[in-house]
């Protein structure tokens, strides 16, 4: 399936369940506008109703990248930026969408990553960069803070001095160094990452879709709440994990050299 919203294009992988979100304003480096976060919003939505109409197959995950090899996401849409009601950047309601999708959601970034870009990015389950990538928070040259949480959850993943120091110089860092300080998964060569891209979505995308789903809210629940949350959600969830048709497929799997699993997600 493939679909075109006004500033992002949507594909679906009918055999595989992988979906493919591409922020599409190339000529002003796929820079965030209102329509860009109401459609990234609009395609999450048309695929959590998706129902694998062919191959019986909903979507197992979701790959976010952005048009042209010069930019994920330069931020903001900064033409216009002055008069504007603060509801017209709020970003919070796009990222919590990305947040709460019910399969991994994996950013491939190559090239700037920056501002809401990077946060979108944040927002992601996985982060895969190539080593031309550049991120970071301009926004305290136009005298603004990340607005959709960013130096909070820079804070969580790198600690407040990085997440500081990001947000306070608005210097841009190399991938290598967002990767040292643990904003990035991986970072391979520009030449590399679609392949790269490739082979790790698909191998979550072939694991049980509902253990995958879990780890996925657990990881939430981590960031979010305290961890005697976490571990009763933890403890509710494999028990009924243990009830599962996937977790019989794997244990069959295990038991029997020769048998290939496939995991319905039941
Ligand atoms: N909003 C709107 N347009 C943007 C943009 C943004 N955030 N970032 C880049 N663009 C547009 C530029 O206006 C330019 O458009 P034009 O060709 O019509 O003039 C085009 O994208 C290319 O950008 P340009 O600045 O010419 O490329 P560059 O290689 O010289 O610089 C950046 C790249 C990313 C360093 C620079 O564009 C930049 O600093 N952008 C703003 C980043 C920012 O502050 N974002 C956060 C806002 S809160």
């Amino acid at each position: 399936m493939h679909e075109e919203l006004d500033t992002v294009a949507l594909d679906i992988e009918e055999e595989t369940g992988i979906a493919t979100l591409t922020l599409n304003r190339p000529d002003a480096l796929n820079a965030m506008n209102g329509q860009m976060r109401t459609d990234i919003e609009a395609s999450l939505a048309v695929l959590e109703e998706h129902d694998g109409e062919h191959e019986g197959v909903a979507v197992r995950a979701v790959v976010i990248e952005g048009s042209g090899d010069r930019a994920f996401c330069a931020g903001a849409d900064i033409t216009g930026f002055s008069g504007v009601s603060p509801a017209a950047f709020d970003a919070h309601s796009m990222r919590d969408s990305v947040i709460e999708f019910p399969a991994p959601v994996i950013v491939k970034i190559q090239g700037y990553c920056l501002g809401g870009g990077l946060e979108l990015a944040l927002a992601c389950d996985v982060r895969i960069a190539s080593e031309d990538s550049r991120l970071g928070f301009p926004e305290i040259d136009l005298g603004l803070i990340p607005g959709a949480g960013g130096v909070q959850y820079v804070t969580r993943l790198a600690g407040p001095a990085f997440a500081k120091e990001l947000a306070m110089t608005g210097e841009h860092v190399t991938a290598e160094r967002a990767a040292e300080e643990g904003l990035l998964n991986h970072v391979y060569s520009a030449e590399d990452l679609d392949d790269e891209v490739e082979d790790f979505v698909e191998t979550v995308a072939g694991k049980p879709p509902l253990a995958i789903r879990a780890i996925k809210d657990s990881g939430n629940i981590a960031v979010e709440t305290d961890l005697r949350e976490g571990r009763k959600y933890d403890r509710r969830v494999f028990s009924t994990l243990l009830g599962t048709e996937d977790h019989e497929e794997g244990a069959r799997a295990f038991a029997e050299d020769d048998y290939e699993p496939e995991f319905a997600g039941k």
